[in-house]
């Protein structure tokens, strides 16, 4: 017997889950930096038309591909192809390797919270942000245990489902977010010296000129990076949208869908540009580590601490901030298992246990987030693989580049360097030549009717997708591998 399958109690409701899932570290702590690195306004408006012309085709794609086959990735991409069909693994592997650190990053943020509001009413410095960042990276079982509360909390949404968990979590959590996100802009952009955060923003140029970075990179190079930094802050090619667009009602707009949870993720990471930039640029100048987990754990810790009384209380705002954005990811993340292992149930006729199939799913999860945290970013000596496995000999000695320094590297190798844009280069090349772009423009159907959207929509996934994902690839490779092709 199958059970009738969930769905979205709203179109908001959906929307907001699936801002959650877009709105994720990536905003927080890779774009702004980004941005700026890369030529501030000039990166911006790139991203913006790699958004406009791959974002919102992959995701309609991806979001009628699911509400088409009312299925979870394996079970959508195997009904539509046989070629492709097995992309669908690839979909579903990746989310569970990027659980494997977001769920560690989580933690993190859980016990600085803790941290933060445990200093409420003191106007202490009892360790900077970079003693208070090694001490939880070396304290191997405390960090495991907020792991393990993370992932408590996430099996706790996921569980009430999607309309009871995943919706219910977002409608509560985005208007929190946002809100809270102001709090933090109001204090960032009243520092003494916040002005300077905002040319390194917007400025192009600014960042060489100013010695925050050595030089200018390619235009190449930042088409490249803003692609992949696109990809993984829109969530796609990881079966999400996939697996969100199968609870979709047959009525919903999926072109205004996608255009809307583009546009909010990119005014989100904007906004969290204005709240972290200024305050850590404010504080530390050119010595501001300006990126990734020091961002977050190093220099806006220190800047919480030169606040004074409210610091504990900006810091606790922060952090639950940090928190829920990536709560909201990582949920999505995990549904995609979920979904999954429920569909394969009710295609074998059985109802499948969403309580158990959510358990097992952490489970396994749990057990990449304990190597991942024991390693605490490579802090405790324990074996990665990978490690300097590329060699090159200079000058008769044997040099090693090391490429996966830890184990969140080498999970985000796998998954963000190389199954994301492999996946959605084979997605572009299953919807042009395949399953032809006739399909999804029927799935949607009148949003998409007009002549000329329907030509802008085959050219850009015959075209325009497949080539950035080429330069995606070839830029990740050369981040993570060393390797330089341009
Ligand atoms: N989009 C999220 C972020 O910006 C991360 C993420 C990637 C979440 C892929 C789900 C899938 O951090």
């Amino acid at each position: 017997m199958s059970k009738k399958r969930e769905s979205w109690g709203s179109n908001v409701g959906f929307l907001l889950a699936a801002i959650g899932s877009a709105v994720g570290l990536g905003n927080i702590w890779a774009f702004p930096y980004k941005m700026g690195r890369a030529g501030g306004a000039v990166y911006l408006i790139i991203y913006l038309i790699l958004a406009v012309l791959v974002g919102v085709p992959m995701m309609v794609s991806e979001l009628a591909i699911g509400r088409k086959t009312g299925l979870g990735v394996v079970g959508a991409y195997h009904k539509l192809s046989r070629r492709f069909g097995w992309i669908g693994w690839l979909a579903v592997l990746s989310p569970l390797l990027i659980l494997g650190f977001y769920t560690v990053l989580g933690g993190y943020c859980i016990e600085y919270m803790c941290l933060n509001l445990a200093n409420l009413g003191f106007d202490r410095h009892a360790a900077t942000g970079q003693e208070l960042f090694a001490g939880m990276l070396t304290n191997q079982f405390g960090a495991l245990m907020f792991t393990f509360l993370y992932l408590i909390l996430g099996y706790l949404i996921i569980k009430g489902g999607i309309k009871g968990g995943i919706e219910r979590f977002n409608r509560v959590g985005m208007p929190a977010l946002a809100i809270m996100l102001v709090v933090v802009i109001v204090r960032s952009l009243t520092l003494p010296g916040a002005v300077e955060g905002l040319k390194f923003m917007f400025l192009p140029g600014y960042a060489v000129s100013h010695g925050y970075i050595a030089e200018n990179p390619g235009f190449i190079s930042v088409l490249a990076t803003a692609g992949g930094q696109m990809f993984f802050s829109l969530s796609l090619a990881m079966g999400i949208m996939v697996t969100y667009g199968s609870y979709l009602h047959a009525d919903e707009d999926l072109l205004k869908n996608s255009v809307v949870v583009v546009a909010a993720d990119t005014i989100v990471a904007l906004m969290a540009g204005l709240a972290v930039l200024p305050a850590a640029i404010a504080t530390y100048g050119t010595q501001a580590k300006l990126n990734g987990p020091s961002l977050l754990f190093v220099t806006l810790q220190d800047v919480f601490n030169t606040m004074g009384a409210v610091g504990p209380l900006f810091g606790a705002v922060f952090y639950l901030l940090v928190l829920v954005a990536a709560v909201s990811s990582s949920i999505a993340l995990t549904e995609v298992l979920v979904t999954f292992l429920m569909d394969h149930a009710n295609l074998r006729g059985k109802v499948g246990d969403r309580r158990k199939i959510s358990l097992w799913v952490s489970a396994i999860v749990l057990v990449l987030a304990t190597i991942v945290s024991i390693d605490g970013l490579g802090s405790n000596g324990l074996w990665v693989p990978l490690k300097e496995q590329l060699s090159y000999v200079q000058e008769g000695v044997v040099r090693y580049v090391p490429f996966t320094e830890t184990w969140l590297d080498f999970l985000d190798c796998l998954s963000e360097g190389l199954m994301m844009p492999l996946g959605a280069l084979l997605l572009s090349f299953m919807v042009s030549w395949e399953i032809k772009p006739e399909t999804v423009l029927h799935e949607v159907g009148t949003p998409m009717q007009a002549a000329w959207v329907q030509r802008a929509y085959r050219v850009c996934m015959r075209v325009i997708v497949p080539a950035v994902m080429v330069l995606v690839l070839m830029g990740q490779i050369s981040d993570f591998f060393g390797l330089k092709w341009f």
